[in-house]
C-alpha cells in the first residue's frame, strides 16, 4: 500500500499527493514515471514523477481530473493508499551543464517541470522557463517557477492572465541564444515549440505522453514514430528529440479512445451521483 502523506487541491481539477513510496524515491530521477492504481477496479494511469524525498521516502505527483480514472484518482484523501504505484518507469532526463537552456512547462506538467529545472539548475545552468496555461484559474507553480528560474514568463492561452498565447517563446528564441530547450506539457505545446525552435537551430527534447497500458515495452500501445523508426515510449522515451517526432500521428493517436472515454465519464458520473 502507498500511503498519501500529503494532498493539496492546486487548482479546481488538479491535486498535488505526496505519496510514500521510498523504493521509488530512493531511485527516481526527473524525466521518469509511475504507473498508479486507486483500487482493484482501477485502470492504470501513467503520471510524470514531479518530486522525491528520498529520506522520509516520499514520491511527489500531480494529477489533473480530466476522465474517469483521474477523477478516482483526484478523490483519494490524505492518509488514503494508491493501491499500486509502479516505478521508476521510462528513462531519465540527462542532467548535465548545457549552458543556456530554455525549459517550456505546460497545464499540470509545469510540477514535472520544476523537478527538471531544479536539476538542470543545481547542474550549473542558466535556465529560462515559460509556463502555460489555459487561463488565469489553471495557473499553477508561479512562485516555484520564479524561485528556480533565472527568467521566468507566466502565458494563458486566453490572455486573462500572464502573456497571451506562446509569442513569449518566439521572441526568446529570436533575441536569447539557447543550447538547448526541454518540454514537458500537453503534446500541441510540444509540437508548437519544435517548430519554434527547429528554425534557430536549438535541440529539443520532449517528454512525450501517448496512451500506455502495461509501461514495460510489451503491449504497444505507447509506439510513437521518431525520426522514421517505431519507438516504444515507455521504455525508449518517454524523452526524445523534439525535431524527430511525428507529432500528427501522435495525436491522432491519442484520440483513438475519445468516444469510449466520453461514455466511461458520463457512466461514472452517473454511478457516484
Ligand atoms: C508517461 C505519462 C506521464 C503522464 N503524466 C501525467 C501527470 O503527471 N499528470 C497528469 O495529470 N496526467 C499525466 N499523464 C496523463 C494521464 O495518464 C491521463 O490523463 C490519464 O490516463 C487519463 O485517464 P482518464 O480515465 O482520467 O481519462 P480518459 O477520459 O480515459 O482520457 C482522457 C485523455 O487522457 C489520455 N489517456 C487516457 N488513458 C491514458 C493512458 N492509459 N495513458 C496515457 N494517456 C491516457 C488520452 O489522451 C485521453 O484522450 C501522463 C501520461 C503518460 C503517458
Ligand atoms: S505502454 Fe505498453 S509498450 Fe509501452
Amino acid at each position: 500500500m502507498y500511503t498519501i502523506v500529503e494532498r493539496q487541491e492546486v487548482t479546481p481539477n488538479v491535486k498535488m499527493f505526496q505519496v510514500h513510496a521510498p523504493a521509488v524515491a530512493h531511485k527516481a530521477r526527473p524525466g521518469q514515471f509511475v504507473i498508479v492504481r486507486a483500487s482493484e477496479t482501477g485502470e492504470r494511469v501513467p503520471i510524470t514523477i514531479a518530486g522525491t524525498d528520498p529520506e522520509a521516502g516520499t514520491v511527489a505527483v500531480y494529477i489533473a481530473e480530466v476522465g474517469k480514472s483521474s477523477t478516482e484518482l483526484g478523490k483519494l484523501k490524505k492518509g488514503e493508499d494508491f493501491l499500486n504505484f509502479a516505478g521508476p518507469l521510462g528513462n531519465a532526463t540527462e542532467i548535465k551543464d548545457y549552458g543556456r537552456v530554455l525549459c517550456v512547462g505546460g497545464g499540470v506538467f509545469v510540477g514535472a517541470m520544476l523537478y527538471q529545472m531544479r536539476a538542470l539548475k543545481e547542474a550549473g545552468n542558466h535556465v529560462v522557463a515559460v509556463f502555460g496555461y489555459r487561463n488565469k484559474d489553471h495557473v499553477m507553480l508561479e512562485d516555484e517557477l520564479r524561485a528556480v528560474s533565472d527568467e521566468a514568463y507566466v502565458c494563458t492561452d486566453d490572455g486573462s492572465y500572464g502573456q497571451a498565447g506562446m509569442g513569449v517563446v518566439d521572441e526568446l528564441l529570436e533575441n536569447q541564444r539557447f543550447d538547448i530547450a526541454f518540454a514537458i506539457g500537453p503534446t500541441s505545446l510540444q509540437k508548437e515549440l519544435c517548430e519554434m525552435t527547429l528554425p534557430h537551430g536549438v535541440p529539443t527534447r520532449v517528454n512525450l505522453f501517448p496512451i500506455m497500458v502495461d509501461g514495460m515495452g510489451m503491449c504497444g500501445a505507447c509506439r510513437v514514430t521518431v525520426g522514421g523508426d517505431t519507438r516504444f515510449s515507455c521504455v525508449d522515451g518517454p524523452e526524445f528529440d523534439g525535431h524527430k517526432v511525428d507529432f500528427d500521428e501522435l495525436i491522432m493517436r491519442m484520440r483513438v479512445y475519445n468516444p469510449q472515454e466520453k461514455i466511461a465519464m458520463v457512466v461514472y458520473n452517473r454511478e457516484v451521483g
